[in-house]
């Protein structure tokens, strides 16, 4: 299903590497030799109109962990992850400079179709939205779209897709039951099921678990530490406890800065910034 990402992958390094400009990701990277480039924001500015929301952020974001993108409100946590998959050129007026790529190709690559980039980068928002529709379908709903009618297909991915979203046990008798009649916890599950449906390579998670009691949570929270076995995954949350729980790289955004970047555990631990440290020991934002 990937032939794409399958071609990128061999074609690469199509681009030199970007230096990452951070130490504690240099620390990262060569304790563990197999870890992959995935998401490169490369001196990365956006605009919306004329106010900038992006200051020239640069970072790599690994293959199959997890990054956590956190910073208080309005500093541009949103604006980032909406620009993985080309989501905020649907704003009218916004423009970029710098580049986004995948492995070693450009988000912005005239070759490649939004379309396609969108299937291999499934996003989750913070208010989950299934659609009108029976749990299956919402689930196979991107399958639909593509033409896929086959049951017997359908029906082996709405299973696998339920199952990687532990949602599976609880709706297996009532499939075919409205989408509505799940608990908000349940809704949220189902539509990290809707957006690993097609196997992407990427999940885009803007504050998954903001609407969500602490069962659901931390539920959630199991499922993304599952996950991440077959995704890369970018999370933003406002909840420090859960970016020091369920990442393993944390990006600290402040007024559209990327103040740092590097392993959880040391930024949690000994950031090297004090802004960082007055953030996440809740002095300020
Ligand atoms: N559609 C838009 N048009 C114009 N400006 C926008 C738009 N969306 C966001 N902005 C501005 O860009 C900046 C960053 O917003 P963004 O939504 O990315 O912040 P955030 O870090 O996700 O905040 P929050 O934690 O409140 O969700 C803010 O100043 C915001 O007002
Ligand atoms: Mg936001």
């Amino acid at each position: 299903m990937n032939t794409m990402t399958d071609d990128l992958k061999k074609t690469e390094p199509k681009t030199p590497p970007v230096t990452v400009g951070q130490e504690t990701y240099e620390k990262h990277d060569q304790s563990k030799s197999d870890v992959r480039a995935c998401i490169t924001v490369d001196h990365y500015d956006f605009f919306y109109g004329k106010t900038q929301a992006i200051y020239d952020a640069h970072f790599v974001m690994p293959e199959k962990q997890v990054t956590a993108i956190i910073g208080p409100s309005g500093c541009g946590k949103s604006t980032l992850i909406r620009n993985i998959n080309r989501m905020n050129e649907l704003v009218d007026g916004v423009s970029h400079t710098g580049d986004i790529r995948i492995y070693s190709q450009s988000i912005y690559d005239p070759q490649l179709e939004v379309t396609e980039l969108r299937k291999r980068i499934g996003m989750v928002f913070q208010k989950s939205n299934p659609f009108p529709k029976s749990i299956y379908e919402n689930v196979i709903y991107s399958l639909r779209v593509s033409g896929q009618n086959r049951k017997s297909i359908l029906d082996e991915v709405c299973e696998m897709s339920l199952k990687a979203s532990a949602l599976w046990d609880e709706v297996k008798d009532r499939l075919h039951q409205s989408a509505m009649s799940l608990s908000g916890g349940q809704m949220q599950r189902l539509c990290i099921a809707r957006a690993i449906a097609n196997r992407p390579e990427i999940l885009l998670m803007d504050e998954p678990c903001s609407a969500l009691d602490p069962i659901a949570t931390a539920k959630i929270e199991e499922l993304i530490y599952e996950l991440k076995k077959d995704f890369t995954i970018v999370i933003v949350t406002h909840n420090m406890q859960q970016a020091a729980r369920v990442s393993d790289m944390t990006a600290f955004f402040y007024m559209g800065n990327l103040v740092e970047f590097g392993e959880t555990k040391k930024m949690f631990m000994s950031p090297e910034k004090k802004q960082t440290e007055e953030y996440i020991t809740g002095r300020f934002g």
